[in-house]
């Protein structure tokens, strides 16, 4: 028991849900002890010398003594190899089939009795003793794998099948350039630069908040990105095993030749040992990734817009104050979120009719002042006769069972419940239909939460047992394979139940834990973020890292989750939080409130000035959105996105691109009121005082706090704009204005406007405007010729 299982125990004890979750905690346990198979004597394998190699389409197989290893390149470019014949499928990440095999690669001996694999953008390297290089066209390698090693055995005992060698884990070690960084792993807290460590592959509730050291979260996944001078890739060890990735970066040795390669290790606890790659430039790399596991879901407009939620919004009198609350002070709001609070004894798909007695009237009315309902959706179902969700889900075979048969129950908010098991597509179409009750209740979006999934316990892991069985769509399997895809796949079912109930829209859906994939249903958000300056911190390392994860629809509890932030805090995590795409003040139900005017008048007002900024800002988000659809590109980007080959950008961490037009420098600390700015090549021009920076270089921007107020522009945080960027906003009358930052002289640029189809799903259309400066005069052209057909503001002459 470590000090966190022994603070959960002492905070269980006495209750009766605390004696109920120390019951079910022994009882998994007891039944993880009968039900897994025990390791027996283990060996210890490595691949062996390769014997021979037999060329396929797209590549190949390398036989070694002890394995065989496929190797494949896909159409697009992306580079797949598989051990001991693991292929690409079956794959919870894929969005569908492997991509075809692209046929014009060629496999040839390699010089030391290796193998090669020769494509156009890559060279996939494999050594006699198993070891893969992926280089680049020129020869320069980006990543080392060394041979793999397994443990494997005849495991003695357990409920599973006939005993025979099984693995029981594996390690995989590569090296890449000493001048390495690493980012992703789906959402950490203590990014985005993920530093030497260790980073554990188990979706996670943190229990009830978490900071900057805290690992794993709720949202994991082995995927890695990888910049380098060499150049940038992502690798992606599919397998969803529990499992940790070791990192260390790389030392330069300054000439002396003695550079030390950054290191990755990867174990994994079962499983199979298989690898995507995708290489080019960051853009490149992540149109790759998506195109393999899906173009990111698009958000209808309005959840581009601010919205606001709270655990404990009592009543439909709460909910209605709240609202009017925004309107008289004519703050924008676009959703209201509602969280267990309204359901009846915290019951999934029910009402507390008392506190609501009419949701459906509520939501008209609120959806005629422009704002949307949100409604809270956990997995974990009261298991109780006469509860309708749980008749139905029993009569559908829907829950998860243990090896022997029965269900398998757990404590959380409700009292006992039971799970769906998501890794069964006949439950995932039984649970979408229950999306229809939400609907009727005049809700517009949906909220996952406690899908790791959270089982309560006063020790060991908060989750469903290891042997829990799933369907895992037929192969059959335990919850030590089908943990890390639960949510992934209750998404899966969530998006398209609403997809089949309201097939006119496109659904909004945001979940709390995912995996490698989770961008196809919807977008995600921190989880609880403690309330305090790393937990500011920890909401923009969260945001950056899932978007290059391919997950780029993301945003923090504003003003985090627990505790009152106090006024400049909770002012700058606002600010932040104006500039990500989701745009969402949340807290606990114990926490302060997070209302803008319940900070006093000054933050009322910056919160007004930065809540008016982004609707200014909806149809450049809209944009932003539609590209991340169509390319992969996530709206919020590191500053080394168009040049990753930048040392300094490579390291910073506390700014970030919101597209391609606008640096965003947010105040993470106390008490400045000043921003030290690191700019990529290029003019930037502050976007209050127009004032213009020449990058690449450092410069100091003015960023006043609340104390700070009353000077020009009052309390802000450091935007730049890029010289010659071409942005769409929304006019003072709402209509749509293209805004031109003045190109430098001799120089064009440029900019792209998707304009919003509306709640449906007609194709974007995407316009391609340039800027330039003509006789002292900025001009902006439609690409292709044409009218430019919308009003133009020129701003930093
Ligand atoms: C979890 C969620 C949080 C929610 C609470 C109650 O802690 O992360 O957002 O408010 O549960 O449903």
């Amino acid at each position: 028991m470590d000090g966190r299982d022994l603070m959960r125990s002492v905070r269980m004890i006495g209750s009766a849900r605390g004696l109920r979750a120390l019951r079910h905690a022994w009882r998994g346990r007891r039944v993880d002890a009968w039900a897994l198979p025990v390791r027996g004597v283990e060996r210890a394998r490595m691949p062996g010398l390769a014997l021979d190699a037999r060329a396929l389409p797209g590549g190949g197989v390398v036989r070694f003594a002890r394995s065989e290893l496929r190797i494949l390149v896909a159409a697009g470019g992306a580079v797949f190899w598989g051990w001991d014949g693991a292929g690409p499928e079956p794959s919870y990440a894929l969005a569908g089939l492997c991509p075809d095999p692209d046929g014009r690669v060629v496999l040839e001996p390699d010089t030391g009795g290796g193998w090669r694999v020769v494509s156009e953008r890559v060279t996939v390297a494999v050594s006699r003793h198993g070891g893969i290089e992926v280089r680049t066209p020129g020869g320069v390698v980006l990543r080392r794998e060394l041979p793999p090693r397994w443990w494997e055995g005849v495991p003695r005992g357990g409920a599973g099948g006939p005993e025979e060698v099984v693995v029981h884990r594996w390690v995989q070690r590569a090296e890449v350039g000493a001048d390495a960084r690493f980012f992703g792993l789906g959402g950490r807290s203590g990014g985005p630069r993920l530093r030497d460590g260790t980073y554990r592959l188990w979706n996670t509730d943190p229990g009830g908040r978490f900071g900057p050291g805290d690992d794993p979260l709720y949202l994991t996944m082995p995927v890695q990105f990888v910049v380098a001078d060499a150049g940038t890739h992502l690798a992606f060890y599919d397998n969803s095993w529990d499992g940790q990735v070791v990192l260390r970066e790389g030392e330069e040795g300054g000439g002396s030749g003695h550079d030390r390669a950054g290191c990755s290790e990867v174990r994994m606890t079962g499983g199979p040992l298989r690898c995507w790659v995708v290489v080019g430039t960051p853009a490149r790399v992540l149109h790759g990734w998506t195109a393999l596991t899906g173009r990111p879901a698009l958000p209808p407009s309005w959840a581009l817009g601010p919205q606001h939620a709270r655990w404990g919004f009592g009543s439909a009198a709460e909910v209605r104050r709240v609202v009017a609350g925004y309107r008289e002070r004519g703050l924008p709001l676009a959703a209201v979120h509602l969280d267990i609070d309204h359901y009846d004894r915290h019951r999934v798909f029910t009402v507390d009719r008392e506190a609501f007695p009419d949701l459906p009237g509520l939501a008209r009315e609120l959806r005629e002042g422009g704002v949307r309902l949100v409604s809270i959706v956990d997995p974990a179902v009261r298991a109780e006769t006469g509860n309708a969700v749980y008749d139905s889900g029993v009569a559908a075979g829907a829950f998860v069972k243990d090896a022997r048969g029965r269900e398998v129950r757990g404590e959380v908010w409700p009292g006992e419940c039971v799970f769906p098991d998501f890794t069964d597509p006949g439950v995932r179409a039984w649970w979408g239909e229950w999306y229809a009750e939400r609907l009727a209740q005049g809700f517009s979006g949906v909220w996952h939460d406690m899908n790791e999934p959270v089982v309560f316990s006063p020790f060991g892991d908060a989750t469903l047992p290891r042997s829990a069985r799933h369907a895992l769509e037929g192969r059959g399997g335990d919850h030590r394979e089908a943990h890390n895809v639960y949510a992934l796949e209750m998404a899966r079912a969530g998006y398209e139940g609403l997809r089949r109930l309201r097939p006119q829209e496109r659904p909004f859906l945001f979940s709390r834990s995912g995996w490698a994939g989770m961008q196809r249903y919807g977008g995600t958000w921190s989880g609880d973020v403690s309330s305090g300056w790393p937990g500011l911190r920890a909401s923009l390392s969260l945001v950056l890292g899932l978007g290059l994860c391919g997950v780029p629809y993301a945003g923090p509890d504003v003003g985090g989750f627990d505790g009152r932030p106090d006024e400049e805090l909770y002012l700058r995590w606002f600010q932040l939080g104006a500039y990500l795409p989701l745009f969402r003040t949340h807290s606990a139900i114990d926490a302060g409130r997070r209302e803008p005017w319940e900070f006093g008048p000054r933050v009322l007002e910056a919160a007004r000035v930065a809540l008016v900024e982004r609707e200014r800002l909806g149809p450049y988000f809209m944009t932003l959105a539609h590209l991340a659809r169509l390319t992969g590109a996530p709206y919020v980007r590191p500053v080394w996105w168009g040049a990753p080959g930048d040392r300094a950008l490579r390291d910073c961490e506390d700014a970030f691109l919101l597209g391609d037009a606008l640096l965003v420098a947010p105040v993470l600390e106390p008490g400045a009121d000043q921003r030290a700015v690191r700019l990529p090549r290029g003019r930037w021009y502050d976007t209050v005082t127009g004032e213009a920076h020449e990058g690449p270089g450092q410069v100091l921007v003015d960023a006043p706090g609340v104390g700070g107020m009353g000077g020009a522009g009052g309390a802000r945080i450091a935007v730049l704009a890029r010289a010659g960027a071409v942005i769409p906003v929304r006019g003072e009358g709402g209509e749509l204005v293209l805004e031109v930052w003045a190109p430098a002289v001799g120089r064009t640029g440029s900019g792209l406007l998707v304009r919003d189809v509306g709640e449906g799903w007609g194709e974007p259309r995407v316009e391609r405007f340039t800027s330039r400066v003509r006789e002292g005069r900025v001009g902006v052209e439609r690409e292709g010729g044409g009218e430019v057909g919308v009003p133009v503001r020129v701003r930093g002459l």
